[in-house]
């Protein structure tokens, strides 16, 4: 999977640029707030609808604009797709693909796979929580179908049951209205803990090969899913910390608060293991992240290495440069410094100044 070019107006800092990408390996540098992260962040909206940084619709759009636009083609297996995205203010985005107009924005999930990889991603270990569910999320939701819509329509109802337990204070008005939400909670609830036990059993496997070749060990590697519920008796517990979610108007139960643990050696790498270990365990799942969504695409998705190689030292620098493959790379870095020039190929390069886009030629 390649994406060809990219346009941008009045997208954050772009007033109107156009950049065509070579196939493998794309540069952006400049200094510090000149625009290389929007770059990255409007490849990977493309790709999944949203901002990696999280941010709504009306704060990516130009200061002063109403309107905001993206347009880019992609190449997946020798098809060619063209994505246009409008972002509103006060709307929900405008989609096309190649021309015609999408109803939803799930539409065009999954035609273009992107993984980000920014230092916060090294830290995945040692985060809350909720990173690595959004680590596992991120991922499926751009290879299964079954799971997006599982996951959007969990965490509607998740909201929606919070509402209502916000609203109310007595057990007895509620009781019935959350039976029917439970039951429906329940039901999406066990479809995303299937997948993600199938999932991280697949990661396991290739988290462990990645990280045996990067550590030089033979350390084996657990990811344990800590389920918050199991299926058997999910709707047990759901029942049994009612009165519990209504006294602290929330839902307690359920995989929206699950958890991953890392082992190595037995040995709980987010508790005792060391910095290095931490982040060596992190570029594995991300290498992981890449591998998988290449085997079930059977395309590789597009790499966005956001400041990224400057946090890595030199061993695990070239095993993520060396071990990728043939994959299309845009990399961010604030100099062309020499760890850059010297130790892979560039084929294009960019500086980046102030909202203006240059390609820098071989001198
Ligand atoms: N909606 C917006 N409209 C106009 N400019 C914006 C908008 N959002 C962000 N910016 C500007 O974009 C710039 C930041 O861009 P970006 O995060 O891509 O920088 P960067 O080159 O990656 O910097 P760094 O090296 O620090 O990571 C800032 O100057 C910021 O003011
Ligand atoms: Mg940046």
């Amino acid at each position: 999977m390649i994406i060809k070019y990219i346009e941008l107006s009045d997208f954050r800092n772009y007033e109107d640029i156009h950049i065509d990408f070579s196939d493998r390996t794309n540069i952006f540098f400049g200094d510090n707030a000149q625009g290389k992260t929007n770059i990255l962040e409007a490849v990977f909206l493309t790709g999944t609808t949203k901002s990696h940084k999280g941010s709504h619709d009306a704060d990516i759009i130009r200061f002063g604009k109403e309107y905001g636009v993206i347009r880019a083609l992609f190449e997946k297996s020798g098809v060619e797709y063209k994505i246009g995205i409008q972002l509103r203010k006060e709307k929900r985005k405008a989609i096309s693909l190649n021309g015609s107009p999408v109803k939803k924005a799930s539409d065009i999930l999954g035609i273009a796979n992107v993984v980000l990889f920014s230092p916060e991603d090294l830290s995945i270990i040692k985060s809350g929580p909720e990173k690595r569910r959004r680590f596992i999320d991120m991922t499926l939701c751009q290879i299964d179908k079954d799971y997006l819509f599982s996951l959007s329509s969990y965490n509607k109802i998740v909201n929606q049951r919070n509402k209502l337990l916000k609203s109310y204070d007595k057990r007895n008005d509620i009781s019935d209205t959350l039976d029917i939400w439970d039951d429906q909670l329940i039901d999406y609830g066990k479809r995303i803990i299937e997948r993600r036990s199938v999932f991280l059993n697949d990661l396991e496997r290739s988290v462990n090969e990645i990280h045996k070749s990067i550590s030089g060990s033979n350390d084996d590697l657990v990811i344990d899913y800590k389920k918050n519920v199991n299926e058997d008796d999910y709707k047990e517990k759901i029942r049994a910390r009612r009165d519990r979610d209504i006294i602290y108007k929330n839902t307690s139960t359920g995989p929206h608060r699950d958890d991953v643990e890392f082992r190595i050696n037995g040995i709980d790498v987010k508790k005792y293991g060391s910095q290095g270990q931490q982040r060596t365990v992190a570029l594995a799942l991300k290498m992981s992240e890449v591998n998988i969504i290449k085997d079930t695409v059977g395309d590789p998705p597009i790499l966005l290495l956001d400041d990224v190689l400057s946090e890595l030292d030199l061993k695990r620098q070239q095993y993520l440069l060396e071990n990728l493959g043939n994959i299309q790379t845009l990399i961010t870095c604030t100099g062309l410094d020499e760890f850059v020039n010297n130790r892979f190929e560039i084929n294009k390069c960019f500086k980046v100044t102030n909202g203006n886009i240059e390609e820098v030629k071989d001198e």
